[in-house]
């Protein structure tokens, strides 16, 4: 699908043309994976701005406002200062920015962990303040309690097992997960408690792939796979990742593009051109109407 847009400055959304179908919803997504089986694979992205998710939104089905924004907007070293108004003020520019594919905003470290009502109280922000359709937070059997009370709420609930990147002062690093048999048989409960309790996907990080597949098999659920397997029911990636912005990414991550190399291209024929006076040329500024 080809879609063109322009920014409507009044409110600041995409009006693409042609116009797409309806936004997907939560129950649509996962009305996909039917029979313990996806026949179409549920295909995610990561988002952070309304421009980004204008270009991605037409060839996504769900598109993630990840806490991941902390290392790739924010420069910070890890997501664990990750502030909830950092994940409302871009949640809300890339809900502006999309017609098409669900939006699931990350609930960040500290935002929910503390209680069932602590929970409740950063989701229903999230949601209210975004306009998106879902929240993400990370943990196992131990969110199990907290994923029923918000689902049972109004408030659907992706959840995020193996490699949970803000526990990484726990785990010691971010390398695979599932080595050892019990963190193998670990990440599978985990994956069942979240399913159980309610959540409507599960993403499953950087797990040995025999993992992924019996978690995608064993779940009713779709499972979304990042550094996981091509069997899970949809893939996830970090678009920065997969676009070539950085020189240093994880081995699972496909490169599409050499965004980096593009954009260090044009920012040195810009500086040339400045640096010689031939930027702007008359085609670029304005002269009196004679
Ligand atoms: O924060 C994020 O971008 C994520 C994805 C990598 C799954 O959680």
């Amino acid at each position: 699908m080809s879609t063109t847009f322009q920014l409507d400055t009044a409110t600041s959304r995409a009006n693409p043309t042609p116009q797409p179908t309806r936004r997907l919803t939560v129950p649509a997504i996962r009305a996909r994976k039917a029979g313990g089986a996806t026949a179409q694979p549920l295909v995610m992205l990561t988002s952070y701005t309304a421009r980004q998710a204008q270009l991605l939104d037409a060839h996504c089905d769900m598109l993630l406002v990840g806490d991941s924004l902390g290392q790739v907007i924010y420069g910070l070293p890890s997501t664990l200062a990750v502030t909830l108004e950092m994940m409302i003020a871009h949640g809300a520019a890339v809900v502006r920015g999309s017609y098409h594919a669900l939006v699931i905003v990350d609930m960040p470290f500290g935002s929910y962990e503390a209680s069932t009502a602590q929970a409740f109280a950063s989701a229903s922000r999230i949601m209210a303040e975004t306009g998106c359709a879902a929240v993400k937070l990370e943990g196992g059997a131990a969110m199990a309690e907290t994923i029923a009370f918000l689902s049972s709420r109004g408030i659907p609930v992706m959840a995020h097992v193996g490699l949970t990147p803000q526990a990484v002062n726990v785990l010691g690093g971010y390398g695979a997960r599932g080595r050892s048999e019990a963190e193998h048989d670990k990440i599978i409960a985990d994956g069942k408690a979240v399913a159980d309790a309610g959540a409507f996907a599960v993403v499953a990080e950087g797990v040995l792939e025999p993992i992924a597949v019996a978690l995608t098999e064993a779940l009713e659920v779709p499972v979304i796979g990042i550094g996981a397997s091509a069997r899970c029911d949809g893939q996830v990636l970090v678009t920065e990742d997969m676009l070539g912005m950085f020189e240093r990414v994880p081995r699972f991550v496909k490169r599409y593009e050499n965004l980096a190399e593009v954009i260090h291209q044009a920012a040195a024929a810009y500086a040339g051109d400045v640096r010689a006076r031939a930027f702007p040329t008359p085609d670029q500024t304005y002269q009196p109407k004679v």
